[in-house]
């Protein structure tokens, strides 16, 4: 696979769950999802058939979401839908860093570990950037800006679809916005990704027209329109 190749990103759950993220994974048949806390991400084929959809609803059990991210496959008739959200999948091409991007000097960004997790639950629930559980740090490098010890932004790595890391969770407290905090810490992994040999992407709600902003002065590019499904297990 070349670094070009967007095909992993056409199922990037599915692809994670086979590879980088396999130890935090449930498997049954053509059916897969994440463990409880890290996200609630499930994966079958684009063309799955019915006995996928079984092996699904076995893993997740009776009445459960069935968070299909982007997956465009159908479920059975008894799944009933419990979300729909219209977005768009976007990409830094290799070359991609805007040779006059202009970012904040001297803010210091730090690792998040175990310890933060608290206080990255808290920053989620101020500013909603999207599906944050206790064990989705877990999944990549998570990056923090502190303001007088409070952790005031934060981004990290979600899905990892072979030569691809998906940047998510960005986010940055009320108070602390327009400060380019934000930009700092997606350009930061974005350099850290493209410098072990991957590409970034990421996802967005096609309503979150500040987002798509940051992350076009940011040199992403949309790859395609995409649609966040969730269902409910009959
Ligand atoms: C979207 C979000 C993360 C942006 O955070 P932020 O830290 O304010 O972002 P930045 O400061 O880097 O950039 C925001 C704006 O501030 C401006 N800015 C950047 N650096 C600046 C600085 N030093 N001084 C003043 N303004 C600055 C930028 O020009 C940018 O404007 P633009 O949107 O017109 O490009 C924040 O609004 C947020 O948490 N939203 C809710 C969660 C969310 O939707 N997350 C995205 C999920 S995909």
């Amino acid at each position: 696979m070349t670094h070009d190749d967007t095909r992993a990103l056409d199922d990037p759950v599915g692809q994670s769950l086979r590879g980088t993220h396999a130890h935090l994974a449930r498997r049954l048949g053509k059916a897969a999802t994440y463990l409880p806390d890290v996200t609630t991400f499930a994966a079958v084929p684009a063309d799955a058939e019915a006995s996928a959809w079984a092996d699904l609803a076995e893993l997740l059990g009776p009445g459960a979401l069935a968070d299909m991210f982007t997956c465009p496959a159908t479920p059975p008739p008894d799944w009933d839908p419990v979300f729909h959200l219209e977005g768009r999948r976007m990409i830094r091409p290799a070359d991609g860093r805007p040779s006059d991007l202009r970012l904040p000097t001297g803010t210091e960004v730090t690792e998040l570990g175990p310890a933060d997790v608290p206080k990255m639950l808290d920053l989620v629930a101020r500013t909603r950037p999207g599906p944050f559980w206790p064990r989705t740090r877990e999944l990549g490098t998570y990056l923090g800006i502190r303001a007088n010890g409070t952790l005031v932004a934060m981004a990290g790595e979600r899905l990892r679809p072979p030569g691809w890391a998906e940047i998510s969770a960005v986010c940055t407290a009320p108070e602390a916005r327009g400060r380019g905090h934000a930009a700092r810490l997606v350009d930061e992994l974005a350099t850290r990704i493209t410098a072990r040999g991957q590409r970034p992407f990421l996802h967005v709600t096609e309503t979150n027209t500040a987002a798509i902003t940051l992350y076009e002065r940011l040199g992403f590019e949309t790859r395609e329109q995409v649609t966040f499904r969730g269902f409910r297990t009959p």
